[in-house]
């Protein structure tokens, strides 16, 4: 989603806010722009599509000025083209904005009766006319803190002015904003991530803050105007090598490194010398928690199904489950009693943060699980349990939906534990088998060659849908948001014994359906679902797990076997060919897969 860089230098600008701007493409963007000041005269260029396209114009690579800001943008008001695409300016002032100004309409009618002109569709610009009407009479920090004022919705903002060159103004509501220090020159970024090649200093803005950056300092004000003091974090100052080695997309990469991902998060939580799972610095009691509310969206919102199978096969723990902008919006009964667990990979989720916001505000216990450990979610959650899977670039998460699923893990066992609701020889048992399970992850990848034959059937659908029952069921959600997301075909998650309630009016002939039918407990009920699609002409693909015993069942189209383990760890293993089948669907049919269209890496608007 859009992303937000700045620098104030005493060294030209352009070439290292393209730099910075590409360290943001990963968040997914539709056209990208760059404003810088020079010799008094704010100069503007931005292009529909990539940064490379930006970054070729000769306006870029001839442009001067030692202070400037850009943007890669993912449209929300208006089309995705190079009018659209920010920075906006008048004759004054440059803004680039994450989020979404909600009162929009109204402000520009204000602004259209002030006499002030605009050029484009979006939100953001009345951001611009705002400041300019507003420095008619107020200096710097008054009119942003009046024009902040005036603006319902969330924001980050970047702003440059014509009669400034030593001055970026930042603020933050709702989205991310972060402040970075350098040796005579200070930058802002929409994440650490972007400033990283430059800095490891990052102060972040909380929601109501603005700020203002010079050459060699940088002042933070509170929503009303007030100075108030931040402190600087040092970072960790190694920069991850991000390329792509031999694989042809991140996403490839990715899906390859999972046994990795697991290892990493089995080194991290357990105790191999006492057999046990370390949840160091757990602020609560055993005692104090009775039920748990998993809370994401997407690709977490299917971890958070994920555990819920979990936590009620092992504990005796109440669950529920929320997609966050439901959540956010309910009427909710606040538990005391509950622990709030938000997943995330970015852990900027805008949706899963003001989930989070209204649980603290409501005195809730709170903790993430989240990749990014710099990112709000986990900043502003009472405990965080980082999943370690490292940057994942690919828009599409899946390296970071199995490390999520492995923590849920994880802690639903520990809970189980200190619960004594399993006993210590299961639990071990279980461990045992989860040490193990990395080594399985990596033999399973190798079904290649079989999932690139039959992509093509899938790629031929008009739609499809996957089925699963019990543990599998999150997974076949899973599997079927990956497809749609990369593939752009139609594919529908559904728990296989409820087909007969309404979607089996769906099936054709010759329709693909993947059925997730592992040897479990579920086993038996799924395959007679099975049957009940086969016999309406569907193309079945059974994905099931190695066994001595044979599948019973006539007219399978085809079949995937994943290596087996116990019925807690299948899913992991069933995760992996669906993750593959929608690669090599987007594969043939040329799609962009590690920037899927319509789809951003960290979705910081709701
Ligand atoms: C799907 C995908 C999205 C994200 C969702 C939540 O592949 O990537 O559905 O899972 O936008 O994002 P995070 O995990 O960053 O909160």
């Amino acid at each position: 989603m859009c992303g937000i860089i700045g620098i104030n230098s005493n060294k030209s600008v352009s070439a290292s806010i393209i730099n910075s701007l590409k360290k943001l493409e990963y968040r997914g963007y539709d056209s990208a722009g760059i404003a810088t000041l020079s010799s008094g005269q704010i100069n503007e260029v931005k292009s529909e599509g990539r940064v490379d396209n930006l970054e070729k114009n000769s306006l870029v690579q001839n442009m001067e000025g030692t202070i400037g800001i850009g943007h890669v943008r993912w449209a929300t008001h208006g089309s995705p083209n190079s009018l659209n695409a920010h920075p906006h300016s008048s004759q004054n002032v440059s803004v680039v904005h994450n989020g979404i100004i909600e009162n929009s309409t109204l402000l520009k009618k204000f602004l259209v009766g002030k006499g002030h002109k605009f050029k484009s569709q979006t939100d953001t610009e009345v951001i611009v006319h705002l400041i300019t009407e507003h420095l008619k009479t107020d200096d710097i920090v008054n009119s942003i803190k009046k024009t902040l004022k005036s603006l319902h919705g969330s924001f980050a903002l970047g702003i440059i002015f014509k009669d400034q060159p030593d001055l970026i103004v930042g603020a933050r509501r709702g989205s991310p904003l972060a402040v970075g220090y350098g040796p005579n020159e200070n930058y802002l970024g929409s994440d650490s991530y972007a400033l990283k090649s430059m800095t490891n200093k990052i102060t972040y803005l909380n929601d109501g803050e603005f700020c203002v950056i010079k050459k060699d300092h940088v002042e933070f004000f509170s929503d009303d105007g007030v100075k108030i003091n931040k402190k600087v974090l040092e970072l960790s100052s190694q920069e991850e090598e991000y390329d792509k080695g031999d694989y042809k997309h991140f996403m490839a990469k990715e899906i390859e490194e999972q046994p990795l991902t697991l290892k990493n998060g089995i080194k991290e939580y357990i105790d191999n010398s006492n057999n046990d799972i370390n949840i160091y610095n757990f602020p609560w009691k055993i005692s104090e928690i009775s039920s748990i509310t998993l809370i994401g969206c997407g690709t977490a919102y299917h971890s958070c199904l994920m555990a819920k199978y979990w936590f009620e096969e092992l504990t005796s723990l109440d669950v529920n489950v929320d997609i966050a902008s439901e959540f956010r919006y309910r009427k909710n009964r606040f538990k005391r009693d509950s622990l709030y667990i938000f997943v995330s990979q970015s852990g900027e989720t805008a949706d899963t943060y003001a989930a989070l916001d209204i649980c603290k505000k409501n005195g809730m216990k709170t903790c993430a699980v989240v990749n990014v450990i710099e990112s709000s979610i986990a900043r502003d959650s009472e405990f965080v349990l980082p999943i370690h899977c490292g940057t994942e670039i690919g828009v599409a998460s899946t390296k970071a939906f199995l490390g999520q699923i492995l923590i849920l893990y994880i802690l639903s066992l520990k809970l189980a534990l200190l619960r004594k609701d399993l006993k210590k020889d299961v639990f071990t048992q279980k461990l045992n088998d989860l040490k193990k399970l990395p080594k399985l992850v990596d033999q399973t990848l190798s079904i290649d060659n079989k999932i690139q034959t039959i992509s093509n059937t899938f790629n031929e659908a008009k739609g499809s849908m996957f089925l699963g029952r019990g543990f599998s069921y999150p997974i076949a959600l899973e599997g079927a948001l990956k497809l749609k997301e990369l593939s752009y075909i139609h594919a529908e998650g559904y728990p296989a014994g409820e087909m007969k309630h309404g979607p089996l009016a769906l099936i054709e002939e010759g329709m693909p359906v993947v059925v997730l039918a592992p040897r479990d407990n579920y086993y038996k009920k799924t395959i007679s679902n099975m049957q009940e699609v086969i016999a309406r002409g569907a193309k079945v693909l059974l994905v099931t797990n190695k066994s001595k015993d044979e599948i019973v069942s006539e007219n399978i189209w085809e079949t995937l076997e994943v290596e087996t383990t116990n019925a807690d760890l299948l899913p992991f293993l069933l995760t992996i060919p669906l993750q593959k089948l929608a690669y090599y669907s987007a594969l043939k049919k040329g799609f962009d897969i590690d920037k899927p269209r319509n789809l951003a890496k960290s979705v910081t608007v709701e």
